[in-house]
C-alpha cells in the first residue's frame, strides 16, 4: 500500500510539503477518538524480546524516531503510536527561527538518501512547551536542544541551559546537538573545551533537581577517529550519559546521483544509505573505547532490519530512523521489530532443536516458524545476555 499508492503521492510533492502533510494528517488522526489506538493496532508490535532498559528508562522497543522529524513536538503521541519505542523532538532553539531559504531539503532516490540544510527551523521553546504539556501517555520523549543561529558562540551555553531548564519537566532525556547549522563546520564545535562549556552548566542544574534526566551528546560523522576518541573520553570523565551517533554528513563520496545534480543541490547534510557504514563504524568505536557500559543511540543510514541489527551488534543500545523511514514508510518499524523478535527467538529455538537432536527427535518438526524468517544470524546470545548492565553507568 505505502510503496504503490502513498509513496508516489508523497514523492510527487516536495519533501517539505510531504512532511507537513504527514504531520497534519497525524495530528488530525490524533484528534479523532480512538485514532491513536487504531494507529497502534496497525503499526505497533509488543514483545518482551523488544524491551530494553537504558539509562534507567524502560523502552517497549529500541527503535526511535530521530530528531528533525517532529521539530516542535506537535505529533509525538501519534508518531509513537506508529510503533516507535521513543520519539526525539527538536532540534528546539530558544527563539523561533525560520532556517535557510527554500528549497533546502532534497531527495536522492538513486542513493536512498536525503540532503538537508534546513538550518534548525523550528517554532522555538514556548511553542514546544505548549505541545509537550499534553499528557505523554507513556510515550518516551527525548528533547534535542540547540542554540539559535543568531546566538554568538560565546553565548551558546546560555541558550542550551535555558532550553534544558525550561524543558526539564517535559522530557525523559535530552540530546545536546552541537552541530552547527549553516556556514561553520564541526571542527569548531566538537572540541572538548566547547563541549564542556555547554555541558557543565547542564550538569550543575541537574544536580539540584529531584528527577534525573539523562544527557546525550549528538555527534557528527565527519570527525576524525581521533576526535571521536576525544569525545568518548568526555563521556568517560564527566557526568555525560551517552552518545547519539550520528548526524548527517557533509561528505559526498561514492554517490550514484550525478555530479551536476549534486552541484545544483549545493550544501547540506547527507543522510540515508550512504551513511550506514560510517555511522556503524563510529558506534563501534565509541562502544569499544567506552567499555560497552555507556548508552549509545545509533542513527544514520538504517534502511533495513539488517542495518538495525548491525547497529545493535556494533554496540548501540537504541537506534533511531529518519531517512530509512521516509523511503520505506510506516510499516518499517513493525518489520524491524518482527525481525528483532525472530532473531531473539532463533537462539532459543536452536538450543531447543539441539536438545531434540540429542534426544533423537526431528528438530524441524519442533522448531517454531519464526526461525525460518529470522534476519541476521545471532551469535547465540540474547541482547540482554550480550551486554549485561548495558545502559547503566
Ligand atoms: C530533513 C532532516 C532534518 C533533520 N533535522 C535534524 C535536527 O533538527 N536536529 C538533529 O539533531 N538532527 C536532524 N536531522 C538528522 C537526523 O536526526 C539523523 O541524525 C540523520 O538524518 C541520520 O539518520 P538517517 O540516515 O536515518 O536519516 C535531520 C535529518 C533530516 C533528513
Amino acid at each position: 500500500m505505502y510503496r504503490r499508492v502513498i509513496k508516489p503521492v508523497l514523492f510527487s510533492l516536495t519533501i517539505e510539503q510531504a512532511h507537513h502533510a504527514v504531520l497534519l494528517l497525524l495530528r488530525i488522526i490524533g484528534l479523532i477518538p480512538g485514532g491513536r489506538w487504531l494507529l497502534r493496532k496497525c503499526y505497533a508490535v509488543e514483545h518482551p524480546a523488544l524491551e530494553r532498559e537504558v539509562f534507567g528508562i524502560r523502552f517497549a522497543n529500541p527503535i526511535g524516531l530521530a530528531a528533525g522529524f517532529d521539530h516542535n513536538g506537535e505529533a509525538f503521541r501519534e508518531l509513537a503510536a506508529l510503533g516507535f519505542g521513543f520519539v526525539e523532538v527538536g532540534t528546539v532553539t530558544p527563539r523561533p527561527q525560520a532556517g535557510n531559504p527554500r528549497p533546502r531539503v532534497f531527495r536522492l532516490p538513486k542513493d536512498n538518501a536525503i540532503i538537508n540544510r534546513i538550518g534548525l527551523a523550528n517554532r522555538g521553546l514556548e511553542a514546544t512547551i505548549r505541545h509537550l504539556r499534553r499528557p505523554h501517555d507513556g510515550v518516551i520523549v527525548g528533547c534535542n536542544i540547540g542554540k539559535n543561529t543568531s546566538t554568538p558562540a560565546e553565548n551558546a551555553p546560555a541558550d542550551y541551559l535555558k532550553l534544558f531548564r525550561s524543558l526539564y519537566q517535559y522530557a525523559d532525556y535530552f540530546t545536546v546537538n552541537i552541530s552547527c547549522d549553516n556556514a561553520c563546520r564541526e571542527g569548531t564545535t566538537h572540541t572538548r573545551e566547547h563541549i564542556l562549556q555547554i555541558l557543565n552548566p547542564l550538569f550543575d542544574f541537574r544536580r539540584g533537581q529531584n528527577q534525573f534526566r539523562p544527557i546525550m551528546l549528538k555527534i557528527s560523522p565527519d570527525m576524525s577517529d581521533e576526535v571521536i576518541d576525544q569525545i568518548t573520553d568526555v563521556l568517560l570523565e564527566t557526568p555525560l550519559d551517552g552518545i547519539v551517533a550520528t548526524n548527517g554528513t557533509h561528505s559526498r563520496g561514492g554517490l550514484h546521483t550525478s555530479r551536476t545534480t549534486l552541484e545544483k543541490i549545493g550544501s547540506g547534510r547527507l543522510s540515508g544509505a550512504p551513511l550506514t557504514h560510517r555511522a556503524v563504524e563510529i558506534v563501534r568505536r565509541v562502544h569499544t573505547r567506552s567499555g560497552g557500559t555507556y548508552p549509545i543511540i545509533g542513527v544514520g543510514g538504517l534502511m533495513s532490519a539488517g542495518d538495525v541489527r548491525a547497529m545493535l551488534d556494533a554496540g548501540a543500545d537504541l537506534v533511531q530512523l529518519y531517512t530509512g523511514y521516509v523511503y520505506n514508510g510506516p510499516g518499517m518499524v513493525k518489520a524491524v521489530c518482527r525481525e528483532l523478535i525472530a532473531a531473539a527467538e532463533k537462539p532459543a529455538a536452536m538450543r531447543a532443536a539441539g536438545e531434540s537432536v540429542q534426544n533423537g527427535e526431528n528438530p524441524e518438526a519442533s522448531a517454531p516458524e519464526a526461525v525460518g524468517t529470522a534476519g541476521k544470524a545471532s551469535d547465540g546470545e540474547s541482547e540482554e545476555e550480550r551486554r549485561p548492565g548495558s545502559g547503566q553507568k
